[in-house]
């Protein structure tokens, strides 16, 4: 089988915030590629740059400088190629974050729908969809919940419906298992390797979790802003 080609390329990143006397420089050329299928930890101590890191691959911090390719678009040179970030989000990425960062005011369904519905979905199929997942994450007696009525492993499947919802290629998640007992971290993580699996999608980790170390294919350690190998 010919190997698909990787999600991510990431080519002297760097990222420094502030300047002169309060400049910091969070990542300092980091040079990475992410292959489809593939479940890969991010370790390293508090400052390291992990979460910089994960927030760039997001799209959602702009690079000081260097070259990133996702799913084969060059969507960062120097600056930002002019696509459409926000839709690349959307389509491309599952964000997860450490506490689940659900609406309040939404119910579980209505909080994996809105992203559907975002996407260009109609109401009914988001629904529909929503409420397959919520299924799946074994939440769906849930789905009419609001975020303060569930539990903390609850809210955090929902959360991390919401992030699958559009089938992203390429799941960031950023300590998602800090919060959860042993048994819960094991399921969030035999999830991760079903999503891998099943969409061909590359799961990257932040996490100081050493229960679920033994879960990844690879471990990549930032220290002071770079990759040691
Ligand atoms: N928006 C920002 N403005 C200024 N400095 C920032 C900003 N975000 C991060 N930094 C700095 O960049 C460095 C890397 O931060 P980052 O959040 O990436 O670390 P981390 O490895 O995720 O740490 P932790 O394990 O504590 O979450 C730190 O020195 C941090 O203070
Ligand atoms: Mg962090």
């Amino acid at each position: 089988m010919a190997a698909l080609p990787p999600l991510a390329e990431l080519t002297g990143i760097a990222k420094h915030f502030g300047e002169g006397g309060s400049r910091v420089d969070a990542l300092r050329g980091v040079d990475l590629t992410l292959h489809p299928g593939e479940v890969v930890g991010l370790l390293g101590p508090s400052g390291s740059g992990k979460s910089t890191l994960l927030n760039i691959i997001g799209c959602v911090v702009e690079p000081s400088s260097g070259r990133m390719v996702l799913d084969g678009a060059v969507v960062y040179d120097g600056k930002w190629s002019g696509g459409d970030l926000r839709r690349l989000r959307l389509d491309k990425i599952g964000f997860i974050f450490q506490f689940h960062n659900l609406l309040p005011f939404l119910n579980s369904r209505d909080n994996v729908a809105v992203v559907l519905e975002l996407a260009g979905a109609g109401r009914e199929a988001a629904c529909r969809r929503a409420d397959e997942l919520l299924d799946y994450l074994e939440v769906g007696n849930r789905a009419r919940a609001l975020p303060a009525k569930l539990s903390g492993g609850e809210a955090q499947r929902v959360a991390i419906a919401r992030a699958l919802a559009n089938r992203p290629r390429l799941i960031l998640a950023d300590e998602p298992t800090a919060a959860l007992d042993s048994e819960r971290a094991a399921i969030v993580m035999d999830l991760m390797r079903k999503v891998a699996v099943e969409q061909s999608a590359t799961v990257l980790v932040v996490t100081h979790d050493e229960k679920i170390f033994d879960r990844f294919d690879r471990i990549l350690r930032v220290r002071d802003g770079r990759l040691a190998s």
